[in-house]
């Protein structure tokens, strides 16, 4: 399989491109900065200039057309604000989505976040003050998800709970709604292979560490 990973030198891209590779997959990482292509390609994978926040639907099109797959795990990372809450994590996956429709690329699987608040859920229209940068992202993050689930796209959100360092344990808590936990970006990244494995799709899935082993809580998903 050809998978494309949106954020491919973030945390998670690159763990999952490694996975991808070691898998056998061909991956290719997106990035924004051309000093991180000579990183991915180290480990055999493909790496491709693009920024999701100015370039257009057809430049990112033209990068991920003849995909079997695109990952969105690119993010405007702890240090920004709300503004690139909106152009990075809203946005960003939003022109994703359309670059993969524009592609006929149609596996879309988008890491999110656990709690995120779609338009239509309780409290998406309390306005969060430009303060409440967290506020900002979630719903950024559930307005992405409708945006990218009302696309003609077989989709698989997939919502991790807060992410750790920790090395990987292999186990997990695989599920439409789950309590609110940790999970190392080790197990994100292998549960997103397993996903793309099984042919996953129409699901939104939440995700923590927990008990059962990855492949198990997939088959389930
Ligand atoms: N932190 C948490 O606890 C948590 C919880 C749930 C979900 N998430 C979500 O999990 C995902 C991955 O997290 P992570 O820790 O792996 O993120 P990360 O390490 O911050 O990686 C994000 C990547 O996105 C890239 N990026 C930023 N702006 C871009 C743009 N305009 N165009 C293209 N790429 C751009 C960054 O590129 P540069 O390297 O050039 O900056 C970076 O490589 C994110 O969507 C995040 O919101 C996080």
């Amino acid at each position: 399989m050809r998978v494309v990973v949106a954020g491919g030198h973030g945390q998670i891209g690159l763990r999952l491109l490694r996975l991808l590779d070691g898998g056998g997959h061909a991956a290719v990482g997106l990035v924004r900065n051309p000093d991180h292509v000579a990183d991915i390609e180290q480990f055999g994978a493909a790496a491709v200039v693009v920024d999701l926040e100015t370039d257009d639907v057809a430049r990112v099109a033209e990068a991920i057309r003849g995909s079997d797959a695109v990952v969105f795990a690119a993010g405007s990372g702890p240090g920004s604000g709300v503004a690139r809450k909106r152009t990075m994590d809203r946005d960003g996956a939003v022109l994703l989505a359309d670059a993969a429709v524009a592609g006929g690329v149609r596996r879309f699987l988008l890491v999110s976040s656990i709690n995120a608040i779609r338009p239509g859920d309780e409290g998406y229209d309390d306005e969060p003050g430009e303060g409440d940068v967290f506020g900002v992202y979630l719903r950024a993050k559930g307005t992405a998800e409708a945006a990218v689930l009302d696309r003609d796209l077989d989709v698989v959100v997939l919502r991790p709970g807060r992410l750790t360092d920790s090395p990987g344990t292999g186990l997990v808590r695989l599920a439409a709604s789950v309590p609110r936990g940790d999970v190392p970006r080790d197990d994100v990244a292998a549960v997103l292979l397993a996903l793309l494995d099984a042919g996953t799709v129409d699901a939104t899935v939440e995700l923590v560490s927990g008990e059962t082993e990855i492949t198990a809580a997939v088959g389930t998903a």
